[in-house]
């Protein structure tokens, strides 16, 4: 596991990776084997959870990388070090939300030439397909497409990554959209209370056997 054709070790750069889903796609690419790499950005200073998280990542094998981005030079050199770049880049519009600042970290793998693979931030909806969401949601799929279009344009390989709705966001709240807890006083039903939604379980576990964790589990070559 982990190996490419060659036997080699995969080498693989995780951006995003003390968040929701970077966390996860850390411990799942040391399960599979890889050789991994995580971005440690100094500008998260003294977040004590964040500071944690990234010991936790370096006592299960992973090896931090310190880089900015607001340093172009230090993020070609952290993207320099390996073959696979995945990012899970913040992009929720009711909470954080940064999916351009992925435009700097695409200039710095196409200055350092090496990358066979970027796997940009997207684990959600197919943003192609989400043409007719509403603001302020459809934000998340608009800028999703420009990076998209941005990494086409590159000629970078890429995988884009689409699941569906998390289960954490979608199933307790009923998909009530204002609120992450179940609703108290009124639920709206979409449509005729009969339409059909996937919804997946970002767990280690379920990533697996998710048809998101189908993409992560591949050998990145
Ligand atoms: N399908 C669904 O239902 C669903 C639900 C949630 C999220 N998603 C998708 O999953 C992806 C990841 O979302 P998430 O909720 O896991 O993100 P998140 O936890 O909000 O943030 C992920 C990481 O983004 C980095 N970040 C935030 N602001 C930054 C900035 N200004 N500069 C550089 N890095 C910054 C941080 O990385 P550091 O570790 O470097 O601090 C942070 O830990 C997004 O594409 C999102 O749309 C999908």
């Amino acid at each position: 596991m982990g190996e490419t054709k060659n036997g080699e070790k995969t080498r693989v750069l995780v951006v995003g990776a003390t968040g929701y889903l970077g966390k996860r796609i850390v411990r799942a690419c040391l399960a599979e084997g890889h050789e991994t790499y995580v971005l440690q950005r100094p500008e998260i200073g003294f977040d004590i959870e964040k500071v944690q998280l990234l010991l936790s990542f370096k006592k299960l094998g992973a090896r931090l990388v310190e880089a900015s981005f607001s340093d172009h030079q230090s993020l070609v050199s952290a993207v320099k070090l390996v073959d696979v770049v995945v990012s899970a880049m913040s992009g929720v519009h009711f909470r954080s939300h940064n999916i351009l600042v992925q435009l700097k970290l695409l200039e710095a793998i196409k200055e350092a030439g090496n990358v066979k693979r970027f796997l940009p931030s997207e684990f959600g909806m197919d943003p192609p397909r989400m043409g007719h969401a509403l603001p302020p949601g459809r934000e998340t799929f608009d800028q999703k497409m420009e990076v998209r279009h941005a990494i086409e344009a590159a000629g970078l390989p890429y995988t884009y990554v689409v699941g569906a709705c998390f289960a954490a966001y979608m199933a307790g709240n009923l998909s009530q959209m204002k609120n992450l807890l179940p609703p108290k006083k009124k639920a709206y039903i979409y449509g005729d209370g009969n339409v059909k939604a996937k919804i997946i379980t970002p767990s280690k576990e379920k990533l697996y056997s998710s048809e998101c964790g189908y993409y992560l589990a591949v050998r990145f070559e």
